[in-house]
């Protein structure tokens, strides 16, 4: 088993916030070289659904989970320019820092995010099993203004665990989200992992 394979595999199965958290802040250094080697494609996917809304390229976007700033370095590839990243992993923030795509980098174990301030917030390959809990789901809608977007992707082992797919259930049968858009597609083409990944307005 390769040190790729180790990671990628062991994420999944960690069961607490401090062991993921842990697990994160030890992968940051070689996160991106491990992920792109699998064919990771969530962060672009993401970004193109994004850069298919009517969001001008300019609006405050905030990339939650932004890890070690793939999925920032996809949104700007798309154009845009305002992009502000958020994490619990110091390890992974400091690789997100280098990339220099983020205007400022919120370091959630020790700050929140502005509500009311984005236009957008994007969490690509956050919520979900490997990542970050389901209550995360309900803080990025609660940063939104109405109208504001949300776009985020459930990999195949969110979609499993209810505990994450009600809360996609409870945002839209509450009328607090509407789903714009949804598109199932590769996750990791190396695991051959899939995720859908939704566009949601806040309503
Ligand atoms: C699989 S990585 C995805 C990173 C980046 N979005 C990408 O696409 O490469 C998951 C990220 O979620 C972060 N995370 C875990 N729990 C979180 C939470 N409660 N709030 C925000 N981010 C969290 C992890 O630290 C990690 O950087």
């Amino acid at each position: 088993m390769t040190m790729t394979d180790d990671y990628l595999d062991k994420v999944y199965r960690l069961r607490t916030d401090a062991e993921r958290r842990a697990l994160y802040d030890d992968w940051a250094g070689q996160y991106d070289g491990d992920l792109t080697a699998q064919g990771y494609v969530t962060p672009a996917r993401c970004a193109a659904v994004v850069a298919g809304s009517a969001l001008p390229k300019d609006a405050p976007i905030l990339d939650m989970g932004c890890g070690t700033g793939l999925s920032g370095r996809a949104l700007a590839a798309e154009g845009f320019t305002r992009i502000d990243g958020a994490d619990v992993s110091t390890g992974m923030m400091a690789e997100a820092r280098k990339s220099g795509v983020y205007a400022r980098l919120i370091d959630l174990s020790g700050a929140t995010a502005p509500a009311n301030h984005y236009a957008a917030v994007v969490a690509a390959g956050v919520i979900g099993t490997g990542a970050a809990p389901p209550d995360v789901f309900d803080q990025c809608l609660d940063l939104l203004s109405p109208g504001g977007l949300f776009c985020f992707s459930f990999n195949d082992h969110a979609r499993a665990v209810p505990a994450y797919t009600d809360r996609l259930d409870a945002a839209v049968t509450t009328g607090k989200a509407r789903i714009l858009a949804q598109e199932m597609g590769d996750h990791i083409i190396g695991l051959g992992s899939r995720a859908m990944v939704y566009l949601l307005e806040r309503q």
